[in-house]
């Protein structure tokens, strides 16, 4: 029997794939499941063991995660369409690094994953994967048999698989830098979400009267420390998230741009990315002079275009990273926050590199800006216009 090593997280998708590839493929499979955040590695193990995988591997990388994917997006700071912070888009090329370096280390020849022929995902996989192991078969199961989301539930009920939990088929993908949630009853563009489909988030309402200010410290471009503690990565994205869904905010409803130009709604929760891509820019307005700012914000634009578009692996990504570590040198210090009722407002910001000049900017006495020679610079910024 051929072997094949599935990266199994432990959904719909990837469940009904242990089975398939047994059943339709005649393959002995071999299981990956990654905790990127907020997944319980000893369940899914136990569930991959059940549903018919020979073995079953976990491996924690949430450290990884926040340090090599989430962070350096952080210093691009932009979001997809302006709107979505990436969160599953930054995990998919981590999970094909480890399933190569797993297919490696095990001997095995083919890699699986449980997407459609649709979606993002398996852009992003695959072209992963092609670029890290050009040798290694892909198999896709549910984009190869075509199946849709009413079959899976019925192969599953049939199979015994505990899937009664999934209301009318939401698709879900989660990791520390947001939930993702597509398909359902959201398809329709009119549809108002409904409550329960949010997990990390008060609604507005049911959040606390009172505000609550935090404080984000930034190096290189890079949070560091929160209300004055030090926290690694994960620990600091873990506590906005706790913070900023209590205080309802990172709620998105997103009609966004697959790579193919497909238009999709997606719902995401992602409270700390939506802090910290905030707090990043207000430092970010008081440290970048305004040319660095401008032309920043393009090679930002790309560099979430090329994540959202699967290209993490190759040279174009290097060059963007390397751009961006330069232009961010001077991005640190605080910015401070205000998170109340699904709202978030900058109300303060600091820093050690700040090129706002308030005896410059200021209308009052205390004013130093040479007024006399606003006339002159004028006459010829406008020559070309006004011909004299
Ligand atoms: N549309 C988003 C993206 O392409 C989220 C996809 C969520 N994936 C999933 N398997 N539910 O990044």
């Amino acid at each position: 029997m051929k072997k094949v090593l599935l990266s199994f997280s432990g959904g719909l998708d990837t469940s009904v794939c242990i089975k398939l590839l047994r059943e339709k493929y005649d393959m002995d499979v071999t299981t990956l499941t990654l905790n990127l955040g907020y997944i319980d590695l000893e369940k899914e193990k136990k569930k991959a063991l059940e549903y018919g995988a020979t073995e079953a591997f976990t491996l924690e990388v949430m450290d990884e995660f926040a340090n090599d994917y989430i962070f350096p997006y952080i210093r691009a700071g932009r979001m997809y369409e302006d709107k979505y912070p990436l969160a599953t888009a930054l995990g998919r090329p981590l999970i094909a690094k480890y399933l190569v370096e797993y297919a490696r280390k095990l001997g095995i020849q083919a890699v699986a994953h449980g997407c459609t022929g649709k979606g993002n995902d398996q852009i992003r996989l695959d072209i992963s994967i092609g670029i890290l192991a050009p040798g290694l078969d892909i198999v896709a199961p549910v984009r190869e048999l075509n199946l849709n989301r009413e079959w899976e539930m019925e192969y599953a009920r049939e199979h015994q698989m505990d899937f009664a939990h999934i209301k009318s088929g939401y698709s879900l993908d989660e990791n520390i830098w947001g939930r993702s949630l597509e398909c359902g009853i959201i398809e329709d563009l009119w549809q108002e979400p409904l409550p329960e489909m949010f997990k990390w988030t008060k609604g507005p309402a049911d959040a606390p009267d009172e505000p609550v200010y935090i404080e984000i410290d930034f190096e290189q471009g890079i949070p560091v420390a929160l209300d004055g503690v030090k926290y690694s990565g994960v620990r600091l994205i873990d506590r906005l998230n706790e913070i900023g869904g209590a205080h309802g905010v990172g709620r998105i409803d997103h009609v966004e741009n697959y790579v193919i130009g497909l238009k999709s709604r997606e719902l995401y929760e992602s409270p700390a990315a939506t802090i910290l891509l905030a707090a990043h820019q207000a430092l970010e307005e008081i440290t970048l002079a305004k040319m660095a700012l401008g032309f920043k914000r393009n090679i930002a634009y790309e560099y979430a275009k090329l994540v959202y578009d699967g290209l993490y692996f190759t040279r174009h990504k290097e060059d963007l990273d390397a751009y961006l570590a330069s232009n961010q040198k001077t991005v640190a210090g605080t910015a401070r926050v205000k998170l109340h009722k699904g709202n978030l407002t900058i109300v303060g910001r600091k820093s050690p590199h700040s090129l706002y000049s308030r005896e410059m900017a200021t209308y009052d006495k205390e004013d130093k800006f040479q007024h006399s020679y606003a006339k002159g610079f004028i006459e010829l910024y406008g020559f070309q216009f006004t011909g004299k």
